[in-house]
């Protein structure tokens, strides 16, 4: 897909303009209804379309117009702000993705230029697509809009305004991409790799192998990978935009590249899901490429713990005890709460090694999470209010929902173990991803530390928004892109 941002519309097959509630049109909106002898207004009036916010109405051939299609794009009510006009612009792609036109331009030339560039970005999430294996589909079932032209009342700000954002893309997307890969594509030497590749932006990644942990005493996260032909992997990615020697803020993600549940293996049923259980570390993996694409100015790190969780004659067993890299032991009593067990060593050695001012990990951490929250929310657990409430309000700013959730001492006893320092689930399945939680924060060594729980929303079958496609989502980039911007640029 092709993105330029021009003066205004010309030689394009549909032109999608603005109108509010009530029928308010634009200033755009109402220059095209009168070159068009007010059969916009007109068309508007006779059907259901008001102006709110997500509708649309496509108009064929309206006579006295260039543009063989017009697409009348719903703004609602509200004063436009960043989530309205990216709402409205990816409502327009979505009206007229398929109908065969292959170039779109939406008229923002009575909107700001920082709004004109968001509506190419948005447009951008709207049209992802994971269709790399797809060999057979015939091109009248892929979407034929291939040109988008945003008309910007300066075209200056809103390319130098695109460019950020276009950063923020780019890591959603390659977000996206890993999420949506297969497993036998995508295991952790693979993953490891295709973050290597993004050094070009200024990235440094080192990547520890099972000798390298094996050294550093990683043995709750050596003990997920032992039952797989794939080697474990750490990714340790480094970006430096702010004065050497600034503190780092710190990102771990969970990186189970599959899921069986290993010898507690899961039921066949959607067990396809779990080659999605890396959902944490792509969204780490997509906020570094984010904030060194966009030259944050911040020191930032992101460390991924990459596994896979396999049944095999070499697996670890249920009641294995392990000793985590903090030194405290681990009685595993199902091997199918194994992310756990990753991030306790890749908390531990990010704290470590990097002192940061915070640590936030990702994880597609439990079912119990869905119970909790339903689909449409990501848990967050935190001891610090400061770096809960940042992450709160960024996420609010860019559309991706969070709540807050618990961590009570009084359930510290329910990962209590008879003969190890903890065991690796609670006591039957109450407060699943509390005990979970708490689990972690034993890793944490009283560093300020939010744990998100990612399960709910890494993948989606019902897209959620015109701006987030069914499939990978890429979920938490975009917050925690946000939250750097607005709370630890220096
Ligand atoms: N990866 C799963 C959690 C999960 C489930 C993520 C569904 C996304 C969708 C995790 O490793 C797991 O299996 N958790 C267990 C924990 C239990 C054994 C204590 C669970 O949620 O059942
Ligand atoms: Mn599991
Ligand atoms: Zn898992």
């Amino acid at each position: 897909m092709k993105f330029e941002f021009v003066t205004a519309p010309a030689d394009t097959d549909v032109l999608a303009v603005l109108v509010r509630d009530e029928r308010a049109f634009s200033a755009a909106a109402a220059a095209l209804d009168s070159a068009a002898g007010g059969a916009l207004a007109k068309a508007a009036a006779g059907g259901r379309f008001t102006g709110a916010a997500g509708t649309s109405l496509v108009v064929t051939a309206p006579a006295g117009v260039e543009a063989g299609t017009v697409v009348l794009v719903g703004a609602g009510a509200e004063a436009l702000d960043d989530l309205g006009v990216e709402k409205a612009a990816a409502t327009a792609y979505q009206a007229v993705k398929m109908s065969g036109a292959q170039t779109l331009t939406l008229d923002f030339s009575d909107f700001t230029a920082e709004q004109a560039a968001r509506a190419a970005f948005a447009v951008r999430l709207a049209a992802y697509r994971f269709d790399r294996y797809r060999t057979t589909e015939k091109v009248d079932k892929k979407p034929s809009v291939n040109v988008v032209r945003v008309v910007t009342p300066d075209l200056r700000a809103s390319e130098a305004a695109h460019d950020a954002l276009s950063a923020v893309a780019d890591g959603v997307i390659f977000a996206r991409d890993l999420v949506s890969e297969p497993a036998n594509i995508l295991y952790p030497a693979e993953f490891a790799r295709r973050v290597k590749a993004y050094e070009s932006l200024g990235l440094r990644v080192e990547i520890l192998g099972e000798a390298e942990m094996e050294a550093l005493g990683m043995w709750t996260l050596l003990g997920v990978g032992q039952g797989s032909r794939r080697e474990s992997q750490l990714a340790v990615i480094q970006w430096n935009g702010a004065a050497e020697g600034d503190q780092p803020i710190a990102f771990v993600g969970k990186g189970v590249c599959f899921d069986t549940g290993g010898i507690s293996i899961k039921p066949a049923e959607g067990m396809e899901d779990m080659k999605w259980d890396m959902g944490g570390a792509a969204a780490v993996a997509g906020t570094m490429v984010a904030l060194a694409s966009r030259k944050a100015k911040v020191n930032a790190v992101g460390v991924l713990g990459l596994v896979e969780n396999m049944p095999d004659g070499n697996a670890q067993r249920p009641g294995d005890v392990v000793t985590s890299m903090s030194g405290q032991t681990i009685e595993v009593i199902n091997t199918d709460a194994e992310g756990r067990l990753v991030l306790a060593d890749a908390l531990w050695y990010t704290q470590q090694r990097f002192k940061p001012k915070f640590m936030i990990d990702l994880a597609t951490l439990t079912g119990a999470m869905i119970v909790a929250l339903g689909l449409d929310y990501a848990g967050i657990f935190s001891n610090s209010d400061e770096v809960s409430d940042a992450i709160l309000e960024a996420s609010k700013k860019v559309g991706e929902n969070f709540w807050r959730m618990p961590i009570p001492d009084i359930y510290n006893p329910h990962i209590e173990s008879k003969i190890a320092d903890l065991k690796n689930m609670g006591n039957g399945r109450a407060g699943g991803s509390i005990t979970a939680a708490l689990f972690l924060q034993k890793f944490t060594n009283g560093v300020p530390w939010a744990h998100l729980d990612i399960a709910p929303t890494a993948w989606t079958n019902k897209s959620p928004s015109p701006t987030v496609p069914e499939g990978g989502v890429g979920f938490a980039v975009r917050t925690l892109d946000r939250m750097v911007a607005d709370a630890y640029e220096g």
